[in-house]
């Protein structure tokens, strides 16, 4: 009986947890972007090229697992990630614990209740159909000077300041 109980629980738990996954993905997805981790190699390019720097603050928009925001942790003063899905934001807390990393901060929220004035550098690896909302939110809240590194998606009407293959940075 105790074991029926036992199956039923955790049964119950994994199927609570999948749907939970599908939905916060299905809502990830209209509101920005799913979850598509952007490779280790092309994480390094993409700090390279936006030239992040010891003093700046940066912020990952959609950080997913949180690989962005570690690696610019290493190189700047503070990281953030803004990450909408509970399950990633877990993840990505766990491996700030498992990593010892004291310079970065992951907020469980959606990013356009995130204010981005503080911020120097901002990455993003967003969907078509959100990238003009987004260049009016960076144009209206970022300083002059401020940088945007896009991974894949380029915004309307914007002139990219650097380019490597799908990587582009974009001057506020
Ligand atoms: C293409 S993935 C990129 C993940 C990570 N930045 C990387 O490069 O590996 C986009 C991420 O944005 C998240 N996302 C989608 N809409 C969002 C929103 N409105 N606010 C915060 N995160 C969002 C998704 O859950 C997903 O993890």
């Amino acid at each position: 009986m105790i074991l029926l109980w036992t199956i039923m629980i955790v049964f119950s738990f994994v199927y609570i947890c999948i749907v939970f996954y599908i939905g916060y993905s299905l809502y990830a997805m209209i509101s920005g972007a799913p979850f598509v981790p952007t490779s280790h190699k092309k994480v390094k390019r993409m700090l390279d090229l936006v030239d992040l720097k010891k003093h700046e603050k940066f912020i990952d928009l959609g950080s997913g697992d949180g690989r962005l925001v570690f690696a610019a942790a290493q190189k700047c003063d503070h990281a953030t990630g803004v990450e909408i899905s509970p399950m990633l934001h877990i993840i990505s807390k766990l491996k700030k614990i498992k990593n010892k990393i004291k310079n970065a901060t992951l907020i469980r929220d959606t990013l356009w209740n995130i204010d981005l004035k503080e911020y120097d550098v901002v990455s993003i690896y967003f969907i078509p159909h959100r990238m003009k909302k987004l260049k009016k939110k960076i144009k209206r809240e970022m300083k002059p000077g401020s940088r945007i590194v896009s991974h894949a998606f380029t915004f309307p009407d914007w002139q990219d300041v650097a380019k490597d293959d799908t990587i582009y940075i974009y001057k506020v």
